[in-house]
């Protein structure tokens, strides 16, 4: 009888499978290091491996499974990878994989306490976990995980607007600075505000959000009409990973009556590490904030957080009854986290965090994010005592800014802009490391952002060292 209606495998054959995956997975995280980070290739060279209608007959599970870890796997950077220093990377851990793994095999829905009660209580549990460790209100505090940092962003704009705004908010006005990030723009664009409802607001000469001209706008707002509603501050910038003053924001909200949200998708973690803790001091002050655990908690994709003071400002917007919900209600204490977010449907994402914490213990996350900024300060270090490279912003939260820029040379900003793009993309070509640039102050810069604990003080010598003998190729 043909049963492929079922779509299943036997239990030898799933077996077998799994263990072939595992191993795959396994070899991965054993020989990175000795692979190239980037993956470069075509449309064309994409579309030739891979382009095909949907095939209508089977094709036996061995073979698609060695096509895509042959082809598919090694055709993405690897962001796990010590040399992979741009963007924000992904050091990912293998428990939480695993965890990742056990999560969709069972298909744990995490919408509904009715559903799955234990998802739900670890949610409760890490979400609990994570409001002690910023200071916010545990008994009344809230929040939700989401896939990312930029729905984390948009759950708590939508919330803001819902408690402060109500339904009209064609006078609502939001200022954030020329360095927050740009899902908070993509947010405020979803959420239907206007360009004109938005202040972008100039950055200092640290990238730290300039508190004079924030004031300057919110008055010029008021006597415009207009009703300013909400603060979006950074603490850590993707760019320099520069906190905003978040204190002064702080007192700036409270006195304006303005919601204060805080997007620390890169640089929250860090409040494990003592001078972490010390930078993100007006934190806990938020509202709202974000946090990305599949960044700097080492977390695997995908995985964001919303945190909030009142738990009830996430039910008050989200909540909606419909008739097929009613049964599984519940009470009040079992939370339907359907209730607190946009998604009905859930993967189970707290049991990542909860499984690596468990298993390697707050302590050694706290070393490892005290060990990525004590990296960076040791780079910054080593730049500074080099005849050839300038560094543009000192390393922060890990975050780190140079280019070359060899002492004895006078090289024009234009030509030095020029050089160091140059250089990133050799270094990209070469597949050797990933480090790209990003503009400060209109300079074209090399950015290390160095959050994996797996990157050494070496891999860092020996990039720059690359990078070094490519600008002798170039000038
Ligand atoms: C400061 C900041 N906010 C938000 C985001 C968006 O997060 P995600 O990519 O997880 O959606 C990022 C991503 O790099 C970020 O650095």
């Amino acid at each position: 009888m043909d049963n492929s209606h079922k779509l299943q495998l036997s239990k030898e054959e799933m077996r077998e499978y799994g263990y072939q995956v595992i191993d795959t997975i396994v070899a991965h995280f054993d020989t990175e290091n000795t692979k190239k980070p980037v993956a470069l290739a075509s449309r064309e060279e994409m579309d030739l491996l891979f382009k095909m209608e949907a095939p209508e007959e089977a094709t036996n599970y061995k073979e698609v499974l060695d096509f895509v870890t042959e082809k598919v796997l090694p055709n993405s950077n690897i962001v796990t990878h010590p040399k992979s220093y741009s963007f924000v990377p992904g050091p990912s851990n293998y428990v939480s994989v695993m965890a990742d793994t056990l999560a969709t095999g069972f298909n744990v829905f995490s919408g509904g306490w009715a559903a799955s009660p234990a998802a739900a209580e670890l949610e409760i549990v890490t979400m609990n976990w994570l409001l002690k460790l910023f200071k916010f209100p545990t008994k009344k505090g809230g929040g939700i995980f989401t896939s990312g940092g930029s729905m984390a962003n948009l759950t708590a704009l939508v919330t803001a607007r819902r408690q402060r705004c109500g339904d009209d908010f064609s006078k609502a006005i939001i200022y954030l600075s020329d360095q927050a990030h740009s899902s908070n723009i993509k947010a405020i664009r979803v959420l239907g505000f206007k360009k004109e409802q938005v202040r972008i607001i100039p950055t200092d000469i640290e990238f730290k959000m300039a508190i004079n001209k924030l004031k300057n706008a919110i008055a010029k707002d008021r006597l415009e009409g207009l009703q300013p509603f909400c603060i979006i501050a950074s603490a850590g910038t993707t760019n320099t990973g520069t906190v905003d003053p978040l204190t002064e924001i702080a007192k700036i909200c409270k006195t304006e009556k303005l919601w204060f949200h805080i997007d620390g998708a890169y640089g929250g973690a860090a409040i494990l590490s003592k001078k972490g803790n010390q930078l993100l001091k007006g934190i806990e002050k938020a509202d709202s904030l974000t946090i990305d655990p599949h960044k700097w908690l080492f977390q695997p994709y995908e995985m964001g957080c919303l945190l909030v003071r009142n738990h009830k400002w996430l039910s008050q917007t989200f909540s909606e009854k419909p008739e097929y919900l009613r049964d599984i209600e519940g009470n009040t204490s079992e939370i339907n986290f359907y209730d607190h977010g946009i998604q009905l449907t859930r993967r189970f994402r707290a049991l990542k965090f909860y499984m690596s914490m468990k298993t390697f213990g707050l302590s050694a996350f706290k070393k490892a994010i005290s060990y990525s900024i004590n990296l960076a300060e040791e780079t910054e270090a080593y730049l500074r005592k080099s005849a050839n490279w300038e560094v543009i912003s000192p390393a922060t939260l890990a975050v780190i800014n140079f280019r070359y820029n060899p002492i004895g040379t006078k090289y024009t900003e234009k030509q030095l802009d020029a050089i160091n793009q140059k250089i990133s993309k050799k270094m990209v070509d070469s597949r050797e490391a990933l480090l790209v640039t990003t503009i400060l102050q209109n300079q074209v810069v090399l950015r290390m952002c160095l959050i994996n604990p797996r990157t050494t003080i070496l891999d860092i010598k020996d990039t720059l060292k690359t990078c070094e003998s490519f600008a002798k190729e170039i000038v």
